[in-house]
């Protein structure tokens, strides 16, 4: 069951290149030109913002998506954690598109959250990976993430896949919004469909992984950060490791960091940098100098470009493939990803059902 890995964990870090490809194929139209949804599809230009609300590393999926909605198709896009938004109670404005995210359907403090926007949003939005499930009945459209069943309690290819899902939802609302032209789209789609591939060769980069994470699993804390839609992610990768490794982890903007947290910075305290070379790489590097001009110890995540111009005195770096710039964080959630699986691999934890979790949260 577990398909020869050790873990559901590892199997389902490994699945990611197959259930991208499925999720692409069931939203792509045959011609690769265009985006299907389920009728009647949603039509963008009706809203003029979106709240989206979720929990845990649904929630950051939503965080990044908010970077996509905003860049490309140039909504607002409001994100809170459920368990906030639903005591809350915020207004809404009549043009909302509320879109809730959950792997399992069933968190309770998101399927609150769903019924409080019952009446008030426009539209129900529900990305889900079990399509039966309460929150998917109860949204007035439920996207699957076509994800597969997700055993291990850290969520991995459910990220992916609910990534992969709300980059299509961007794309299609910068269409009808006319921030995106014919052309355009096609460019990016055809960029998607690199994804698959380009998470295969990331996915070889696992033996480099697992040599980084003997050494972070000594570590008391760790501190993860990015800009721009890295952010979102150095988030979920400081959630990831503290859930299955149970070592501190914290996950900030980059450029956060002189406003207290580089005052944890020692020669003790790793520091992992998502950076893809692109538009914020420079900012994100003059961050990383400030922690090693501390005696930090920088784990760089980068690319052949970036790591020609900012690998040195870096402790340790990483090299992942080149990938559009939009899409980057779909590729850079496997280093994310397995950097926790070893880490927690080394400490011997029970990565698959860690101490404290349960799987699917359906009490508040
Ligand atoms: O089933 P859901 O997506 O609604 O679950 C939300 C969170 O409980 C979940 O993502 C949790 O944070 C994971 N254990 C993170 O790996």
């Amino acid at each position: 069951e577990k398909a020869g890995h050790k873990h559901f964990m590892a199997k389902e870090i490994a699945e990611q290149p197959t259930v991208i490809s499925e999720a692409l194929a069931y939203y792509l139209a045959n011609d690769g030109a265009g985006i299907i949804l389920p009728d009647p599809g949603i039509d963008f230009s009706a809203f003029d913002r979106i709240t989206m609300v979720a929990c845990g590393t649904a929630f950051y999926a939503c965080y990044t998506a908010k970077y996509w909605f905003e860049q490309v198709a140039r909504i607002p896009v409001e994100i809170d954690v459920a368990s906030e938004f639903r005591y809350r109670e915020p207004p809404v404005s009549a043009n909302t598109l509320a879109i809730f995210v959950s792997q399992s359907g069933e968190t309770a403090d998101t399927l609150a959250a769903l019924r409080y926007m019952k009446g008030k949003a426009k539209t129900i939005l529900s990305v889900v990976n079990v399509a039966e499930s309460s929150i998917a009945r109860e949204s007035d459209m439920a996207l699957p993430i076509l994800a597969g069943v997700e055993v291990g309690v850290a969520s991995t290819k459910a990220f992916s896949c609910q990534l992969t899902v709300l980059a299509l939802l961007a794309l299609e609302a910068a269409c009808a919004r006319g921030e995106m032209s014919a052309d355009t789209l096609a460019t990016r789609l055809s960029e998607l469909r690199t994804l698959p591939g380009l998470l295969t060769r990331a996915l070889d980069l696992d033996e480099t992984l697992n040599a980084v994470s003997n050494e972070l699993s000594e570590a008391k804390d760790v501190l993860f950060l990015g800009r721009g839609m890295m952010f979102p992610l150095a988030l979920e990768g400081a959630l990831k490791l503290k859930e299955i490794s149970y070592i501190h982890a914290e996950g900030y903007a980059s450029g956060e960091l002189k406003h207290g947290p580089i005052a944890l910075i020692d020669s003790h305290t790793p520091v992992i940098v998502f950076a893809p070379h692109d538009a914020l790489f420079d900012k994100t590097v003059s961050n990383m100098q400030e922690v090693m001009a501390r005696g930090g110890k920088v784990l760089l995540v980068s690319d052949k470009k970036g790591l020609e111009v900012a690998r040195e005195g870096v402790w340790q770096t990483v090299q992942m493939p080149e990938v559009p710039d939009l899409f980057a964080p779909i590729l850079y959630a496997i280093p994310a990803q397995l950097i926790a699986y070893h880490t927690a691999v080394a400490k011997g934890t029970d990565v698959d059902q860690p101490r404290n979790l349960a799987k699917s949260v359906t009490v508040e």
